[in-house]
């Protein structure tokens, strides 16, 4: 007979209720995702309560106060704290976003903070993104050029440097492809949205002279034609772009060049 069993890490258990800080009378209620894989232990949500009257107004303001001032342990990546590095991309009240431009105020009720979706944890709100990175270096994220190098710096007309507008913008924070239906079921050879906006970037720089073989790369089943426009990708980017975009002129460009 088969033998179904549930995957590792997919039964989620009440976790612990941490202390409320002293003498506070502004608590936000905060529940948090843990998940540590050296305890032998299924993943856990703990409670934390947060004296608003001492921290910062955003999500990732809580996380390093609890950090801190409550559980050293809580592992999560941050780094510039304004939405430009990328790292500190986590699911909060159900949306993939940034948490260092991600208000508390924009959450009705407990703040409830997990992991990215669907991808591996390496512990707490940390996932692993390895796989991720190497699709982004498959797509050859750099100027590929045949000509000889120009003297100083390679020019572009102000035209052409406004088709990487909306594009260069991306700091591969993974919200959008983790919102994928297609990048969930089929990541391993899908590339996703955010690798195929970088695509598209190098496609349309108007320096770059790969576009053949660039857009050879993309005509494949899985790593372009899974996308199905479910535009989850859009509507979640926390930096306002739109990777859906990116992926249907990559499809026209590929329907040009074949008639
Ligand atoms: S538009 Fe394409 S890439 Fe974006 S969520 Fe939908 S299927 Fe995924
Ligand atoms: S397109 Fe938006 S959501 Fe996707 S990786 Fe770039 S910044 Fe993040
Ligand atoms: S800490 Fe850099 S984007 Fe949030």
């Amino acid at each position: 007979m088969v033998q179904l069993t549930l995957p590792k890490n997919s039964r989620i258990t009440r976790g612990k209720v941490w202390p409320k800080p002293d003498g506070a009378t502004n608590l936000r209620t905060f529940k948090v995702y843990r998940w540590n894989p050296d305890d032998g232990k299924t993943p856990q949500v703990d409670t934390y309560f947060v004296d608003l009257d001492t921290c910062g107004p955003m999500v990732l303001d809580a996380l390093i106060k609890i950090k801190s001032e409550i559980d050293p342990t809580l592992t999560f990546r941050r780094s510039c704290r304004e939405g430009i590095c990328g790292s500190c991309a986590m699911n909060v009240d159900g949306i993939n976003t940034l948490a260092c431009i991600y208000g508390m105020d924009e959450v009705k009720g407990d703040v409830k903070i997990y992991p990215l979706p669907h991808m591996s944890v390496v512990k707490d709100l940390i996932p692993d993104l390895t796989h991720f990175y190497a699709q982004h270096a498959s797509i050859m994220p750099w100027l590929e050029t045949k000509t000889n190098r120009p003297a100083k710096e390679w020019l572009q007309s102000i035209d052409d440097r406004k088709k990487l507008d909306g594009l260069y913008e991306c700091v591969m924070c993974a919200c959008c492809s983790t919102s994928c239906p297609s990048y969930w079921w089929n990541g391993d050879r899908y590339l996703g949205p955010a690798a195929l906006l970088h695509a598209y970037r190098w496609i349309v720089d108007s320096r770059d002279e790969a576009t053949g073989e660039r857009l050879d790369q993309l005509e494949d089943p899985f790593k372009l034609y899974r996308c199905h426009t479910i535009m989850n990708c859009t509507k979640t980017c926390p930096k306002g772009l739109n990777p859906a975009k990116s992926i249907a002129s990559i499809k026209e460009m590929m329907v040009e060049r074949s008639v």
